[in-house]
């Protein structure tokens, strides 16, 4: 098992991509931690699943785009688990397909809110820490690796 008694975050880890990362990884020996937004009996599916692996698991109900939730999430993983190895930035949302002169300011706000301020947000900030600068370089310590999209990510050596 290639992540044996790691611990990852995966957000949007309940559904579709995000899931199957959660899974895979539960079988490589990681403990997870995922992020919904909505809450569905898929939450209790991916957890009941995760357990089955023999794995640990908690879930965050998260809005990336929002800082407090962002900082929440951190702070639920260090105080369950310590630490963070391993983040996959794979919650993302989308504007329904439509010409680009049909998409709304709001639409607009909430995928740059959660695409581009999430993945800033749950990468750099961690409010159990007060000191900003070392919260900074105590964060790349905990995330040895930070996948910011599924598609582009490299497994942790
Ligand atoms: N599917 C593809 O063909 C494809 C291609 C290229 C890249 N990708 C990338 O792969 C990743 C996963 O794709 P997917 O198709 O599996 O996505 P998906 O089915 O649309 O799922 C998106 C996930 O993001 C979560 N989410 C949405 N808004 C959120 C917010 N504000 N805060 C926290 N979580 C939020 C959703 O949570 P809830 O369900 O709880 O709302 C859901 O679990 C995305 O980053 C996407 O850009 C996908």
């Amino acid at each position: 098992m290639r992540l044996n008694d790691k611990v990852a975050v995966v957000t949007g880890g309940t559904s579709d991509i995000g899931r199957a990362i959660a899974l895979r990884f539960a079988r490589e020996g990681a403990n997870l931690v995922i992020g919904y937004h909505n809450y569905s009996p898929k939450v209790s599916l991916i957890v009941k699943e995760i357990e089955n692996l023999e794995r640990k698991v908690i879930t965050v109900k998260v809005d990336i785009s929002q800082l407090s939730n962002a900082e929440q999430m951190i702070r639920d993983t260090v105080n369950v688990f310590g630490r963070i190895d391993i983040l996959v930035n794979n919650a993302a949302a989308s504007w329904a397909r439509a010409p680009i002169f049909d998409i709304t300011e709001q639409e607009l706000d909430k995928v740059i809110g959660v695409n581009l301020k999430g993945y800033f947000q749950l990468h750099c900030n961690d409010s159990s820490r007060d000191d900003k600068t070392k919260t900074r370089q105590n964060n790349q310590h905990k995330c040895q690796s930070l996948l910011i999209q599924p598609f582009q990510a490299k497994p942790p050596m």
